[in-house]
């Protein structure tokens, strides 16, 4: 039987970037006949935060699980759905008085194909949290029994933390992928015990900015000093994402490919 296709997409930003979900992913659905469809979407409400109607957007476009970071108590409204709805994460290692759920288990159309998600949050240059490394490895036993296809959100500033859960990971989940800094890495590769990582998918949103955001205010924010507003930026927007190919009995990496479309080319 074939390898099962996944479509893993980086932090989708505001209505720009879920306007290039909206438009390009129904063409990538098509043309890679992707099994499963994962994108990062703790910016996806105003830039920060999830709401439950921009939640059902996103799921009416095809996606089949909502990974999150540590935007994803931004908008208050996400408490409404946040343990209701399992196709909604948030990080494993936030607090355990935290609402919601850090993994799940989704069967494909099939009927009997599992796929696990693992939500992580990293700790270097951001809020204290839980180790992702450990708290991972405390469930990984319990989810593997139940699927060898598990996917790795690692949500998380720094390049050398998320390299390192990749190999601390390798050989254990079919994948380690990077999101939060919302820049596309060119390291995409699968790791010797079959594991494929990427340091960050990248972001679906405005090039044009400053990782989603209109420039002006950011540069004002870096030389002044003062918060700012920051606003969500609309020009020359990409969808970013990866494609997974894995094998559906071992649950190794077969292959992961860079993908980076503009919007402006479908319309
Ligand atoms: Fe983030
Ligand atoms: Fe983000």
């Amino acid at each position: 039987m074939d390898n099962i296709k996944i479509l893993f997409m980086g932090d989708i930003v505001g209505s720009p970037g879920r306007e290039a979900v909206k438009v390009i992913l129904p063409k990538l659905k098509e043309e890679y006949k992707l099994d499963f469809i994962v994108a990062n979407g703790e910016n996806a409400a105003g830039g920060s935060g999830l709401t439950p109607k921009v939640c059902m957007e996103l799921f009416d476009c095809g996606i089949d699980v909502l990974t999150s970071g540590d935007h994803i108590w931004r908008k208050k409204e996400v408490f409404e759905i946040i343990d209701k709805d399992l196709r909604i994460l948030r990080p494993l290692n936030l607090s355990k008085f935290s609402p919601g759920r850090g993994w799940g288990i989704y069967t494909l159309k099939d009927g009997k194909t599992k796929i696990a998600v693992i939500n992580l949050l990293g700790r270097v240059f951001m809020e204290p949290v839980d180790c992702p490394f450990l708290k991972v490895q405390e469930e990984i036993e319990n989810i593997s029994a139940q699927t060898k296809i598990i996917l790795v959100d690692i949500h998380a500033e720094a390049t050398s933390e998320k390299i390192a859960l990749g190999w601390f990971l390798d050989g254990q989940v079919s994948s380690v992928l990077g999101t939060h800094t919302h820049v596309q890495t060119a390291d995409e590769r699968i790791l010797p015990k079959g594991t494929a990582y990427i340091t960050d998918v990248g972001m679906c949103g405005a090039f044009d900015s400053v990782i989603g955001r209109k420039i002006e205010n950011v540069i004002k924010r870096f030389i002044t000093n003062i918060p700012q507003r920051f606003e969500v930026a609309e020009e020359n927007v990409n969808l970013e994402a990866v494609f997974l190919e894995i094998d559906r009995f071992t649950g190794k990496a077969v292959s992961i490919q860079r993908i980076k479309r503009k919007l402006t080319s479908y319309e």
